[in-house]
């Protein structure tokens, strides 16, 4: 059977910068522009971010070094990778596999509900955006445009990943990330320049001990990797599809510590815009840098409404979320598309039709699920929360321990060392790579697993 490598040769990246900006620009998402800003805030500022950093060089280079490498050797989706590596790990295979399943529909009605919001602002109404959340709630409580604006976002990103891996999704992402960064910077600035907004950066920077207990501590150690998870895009089969694209001859090593860059940088950038513009907004209440949704899509509509100039703040702001939410959707359904063509050997455009469809179900439910049927509960949670939870809090970190497992015991770390070393001459983070395999990220799992059990007794 064709490996995507060899169909890389006609469809893989065309160089190391378009793979760069692609993986980068799959982890660069929603999960960095109010994720990370509001656990940092959360969790004692510059302690948050000093364990962030820490865990991302370590924890979170090995395991994304070990995707790409996985992704690149097999030249396979998923599936196959890891079946290719062991028939006894198949099980892993069909779980890595589910992930992307079940997240690309509900992160595209997210999407959706991001393009209302540019919309709204686009056309100079930003300001009966916010309020006491009236609007938002109105908005995902009726199933109509919701709906509507589910299907645009789905729409364009099953568009971006028809055209292929060169003609798509490497030519967007060239084109979408480097305007990202620009707008990044340029709101960062903006916010930093309103009177107050010192405050909120001490308070966003500077670590707070303040009640910093051993369970604090073992909490914020768990967010933060939970949000390595989900800022890096690991776990979810996105590093070992791009992976199979990647070209031989560009360096694994240096390719992980860019994208590292990219995606921190802009998480932290991110933070240097929210936690600030809230603070003068709320005169120094941290509660308004409450969790969830409502931070992005209630609070941050009134902090621009309260702002001179808050209309095209806002409408920046959302062509920024936008951008990052899309090169991400495309990442996660290009995932699904790989396992399809390879599974049934259709061509792309048919695996692509297939992906909509799957998508256009299991999203519905998301959607409906806050309107028709939103008195429908599973393990007390509405569709969209259930399908975050299970796949963030219990198949990435079984998919990521198992991967631990197979590469760091079954096979051995000297899998990836070899993978590494056909790019490059040595390898620096050899023996890193494998104390975190073996020894360190297992753990690492078993404690984000175990974390939300634990603290709850
Ligand atoms: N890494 C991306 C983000 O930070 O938003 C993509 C992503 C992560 C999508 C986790 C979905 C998800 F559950």
């Amino acid at each position: 059977m064709e490996t995507n490598h060899e169909t890389a040769q006609k469809s893989g990246f065309g160089s190391k910068l378009g793979f760069i900006l692609a993986a980068a620009g799959s982890a660069v998402g929603l999960g960095n522009i109010w994720r990370f800003p509001y656990l940092a805030a959360k969790y004692g500022g510059g302690i948050f971010l000093l364990i962030y950093l820490i865990l991302a060089v370590t924890f979170g280079f090995s395991l994304m070094i070990t995707e790409i490498a996985i992704g690149r050797k097999t030249g396979k989706s998923v599936i196959g990778a890891y079946a290719d590596i062991s028939k006894k790990f198949s099980p892993l295979c069909w779980l890595a596999a589910f992930v992307p399943v079940i997240i690309t529909p509900y992160y595209c009605v997210i999407g959706g509900w991001v393009l209302k919001y540019l919309l709204t602002f686009v056309t100079g109404q930003g300001s009966t955006a916010g309020g006491d959340g009236a609007f938002f709630s109105s908005f995902i409580g009726r199933a109509g445009q919701p709906t509507v604006c589910f299907l645009i976002f789905l729409l364009v990103t099953a568009l971006v990943v028809m055209l292929g891996v060169q003609k798509g999704i490497e030519r967007i992402s060239k084109f979408m990330m480097p305007v990202l960064v620009l707008l990044t910077i340029g709101i960062a600035v903006y916010t930093l320049t309103l009177d107050g907004a010192a405050a909120g950066v001490k308070y966003y920077l500077l670590p707070n001990l303040e009640g910093f207990t051993a369970e604090k501590l073992l909490k914020t150690v768990a967010a933060a990797m939970g949000q390595l998870f989900y800022s890096m895009s690991l776990a979810m089969g996105i590093m070992v599809t791009y992976g199979s694209y990647m070209r031989k001859e560009d360096s694994l090593e240096q390719s992980v510590r860019q994208i590292e860059i990219f995606d921190t940088g802009i998480a932290i950038l991110a933070g240097l815009i929210i936690v600030p513009a809230v603070f003068v907004f709320s005169g120094g209440d941290t509660n308004a840098l409450n969790a969830g949704p409502s931070l992005m899509f209630i609070t941050l509509p009134n902090v621009f409404g309260s702002m001179t100039g808050g209309q095209v703040v806002g409408a920046v702001f959302f062509v920024l979320v936008a951008l990052a939410a899309m090169t991400s959707s495309i990442s996660l359904m290009e995932t699904v598309v790989s396992i399809i063509m390879e599974k049934f050997g259709l061509k792309r455009i048919p695996a692509c039709i297939i992906t909509v469809l799957c998508c256009l179900l299991l999203g519905m439910l998301s959607v409906l699920g806050y309107s028709t049927w939103s008195n429908v509960r599973l393990i007390g949670m509405q569709f969209l929360d259930f399908f975050d939870f299970i796949s963030n809090n219990i198949m990435m970190p079984v998919v990521a321990l198992l991967t631990c497992i197979l590469i760091g015991w079954v096979v051995k770390p000297e899998y990836v060392e070899d993978e590494v070393l056909v790019s490059q001459k040595s390898f620096r983070a050899r023996m890193l790579l494998s104390v975190m395999l073996r020894y360190v990220c297992p753990v690492c799992m078993i404690i984000i697993l175990l974390t939300p059990f634990v603290t709850e007794i």
